[in-house]
């Protein structure tokens, strides 16, 4: 495995449309593989492939340690419902933002082995199934964000 380079915004490969994976074989599980690797070293939750400049549809994400997710041509299927949410992006380093999020998404596509699944994501697993899926559209957060702060501004609620 190796850890690769992650996009920066500013870049316009990260707002591209991503294409469908014709195959899962082993360059693209090598990819992935690549990609938890990255997104772990990175302290990340999820990472998406064209944030390593890779512009095909699939993502990785780890919402809760040791629990990682691997998906390649994802569809939404459905979502339900609306939560607030509070995040950030490698790709944007420095920022977050607030905006809402589905509660609840369903959504279907390959893992590692080429193998369909579907499954539903809740709370915060949802936001980042969502966050990631994102983008392949070539939509970032600070799109969809109501507001955007500096990490070092971010308000405390506790405060
Ligand atoms: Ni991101």
């Amino acid at each position: 495995m190796a850890l690769r380079n992650i996009i920066e915004e500013g870049d316009p490969i990260l707002r591209k449309h991503c294409r469908e994976v014709d195959e899962v074989n082993e360059r693209i599980q090598m990819i992935l593989d690549d990609m938890v690797e990255t997104m772990r070293e990175a302290n990340g939750v999820g990472l998406a492939a064209p944030q390593v400049g890779i512009m095909r549809r699939m993502f990785v994400a780890e919402p809760a340690p040791g629990e990682v997710y691997m998906f390649v041509n994802p569809e939404i299927l459905s979502v339900e419902g609306e939560q607030d949410s509070e995040e950030g992006c490698l790709s944007v380093p420095g920022m977050i933002g607030r905006l809402v999020r589905p509660e609840k998404v369903t959504i279907r596509g390959l893992d590692r082995y080429g193998k369909e699944k579907t499954l539903t994501f809740e709370g915060f697993h949802a936001i980042v199934m969502c966050h990631e899926f994102d983008h392949l559209e070539g939509v970032l957060f600070t799109d969809k964000a109501t507001e955007l702060f500096r990490e070092e501004d971010m308000p405390r609620d506790e405060e």
